[in-house]
């Protein structure tokens, strides 16, 4: 063990370089055989804020959240986490990731806790025994969503915002920094969606960095601090009132405006 300073300097950081961007992506390209899913896209996120990431359904939300998680390859390109490789953040679970609903077999048998709990089998080793932290943890964030009464419940059998809720907890069971969350609105009740737009802001209040994937843009001024809009790259990245200009939001979802002018 390698001894630590009594004190450390007042700027020292937790996790990784605070001075490089929470996450990055630098010209990331995918293709699926013959569609190409994100050409060149290229963002940076700054910690302790939550993003908005806007585009047509195909436009690549689910591919670049998947890129991050390191479940797609990119033909080209890197992906960055505080500074180093992503897969150092994913090897330290330091990315939570809300998966879109398509994306979970939800006939799984695992219950709600079961799958809170996954957010802390990074920190027991090889046994996965969960020591008395980790079920702390775990009702901790079972409480944090409203979902403690549900615990044993299997993942099946829950609504629309149960089932986001229950994902939402894995990555605060995680601790995770970074969280990425894909449509965690589409289906959900107004009170579940409520109950997630707070836990993101909180979040996001703590220091962590939130990039959520919505359609619902009358959300997005109260979820999210700015926004990207996505079409196979991230065309747009500001504040939230610009990004919900229309002709930035006709750039994004294919209906380019007409050229004034005449021009051929
Ligand atoms: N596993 C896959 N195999 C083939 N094509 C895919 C696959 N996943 C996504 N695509 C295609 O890639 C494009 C981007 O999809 P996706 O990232 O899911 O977009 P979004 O989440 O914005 O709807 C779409 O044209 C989609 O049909
Ligand atoms: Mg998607």
């Amino acid at each position: 063990m390698t001894s630590q300073p009594a004190h450390r300097p007042a700027a020292a950081d937790t996790a990784g370089d605070t001075a490089a961007p929470a996450l990055e992506v630098d010209g990331v390209s995918v293709r699926y055989g013959d569609v190409v899913a994100l050409d060149g896209c290229s963002l940076s996120l700054a910690r302790g804020r939550v993003t908005g990431l806007i585009g047509m359904n195909g436009s690549g939300k689910s591919t670049l959240f998947k890129t991050v998680m390191g479940v797609v390859k990119p033909q080209e390109g890197a992906v960055r986490v505080d500074g180093a490789d992503a897969q150092v953040a994913r090897a330290g679970a330091r990315i939570g990731y809300v998966p879109q609903t398509e994306d979970v077999d939800w006939t799984f048998p695992v219950s709600v806790r079961d799958v809170v709990m996954m957010g802390r089998y990074a920190g027991m080793g090889l046994t996965r025994r969960p020591r008395a932290a980790d079920h702390e943890a775990v009702d901790a964030a079972l409480e944090r969503v409203g979902l403690t009464a549900l615990a044993d419940r299997q993942i099946g059998r829950l609504s629309g915002g149960q089932r986001k809720r229950t994902f939402v907890a894995r990555g605060i069971a995680q601790d995770a920094s970074l969280m990425l969350l894909d449509e965690p609105f589409a289906g959900v009740d107004k009170v579940s969606e409520a109950t997630i737009v707070r836990l993101l802001r909180d979040l996001a209040a703590d220091g962590r960095t939130v990039l959520v994937s919505t359609h619902d843009l009358h959300a997005l001024p109260e979820l999210a601090d700015e926004a990207i809009l996505m079409l196979r790259r991230a065309l747009f990245h500001g504040s939230v009132a610009d990004a919900l200009e229309p002709q930035n939001l006709a750039r994004a979802f294919g209906m380019e405006p007409p050229r004034m002018g005449g021009a051929a």
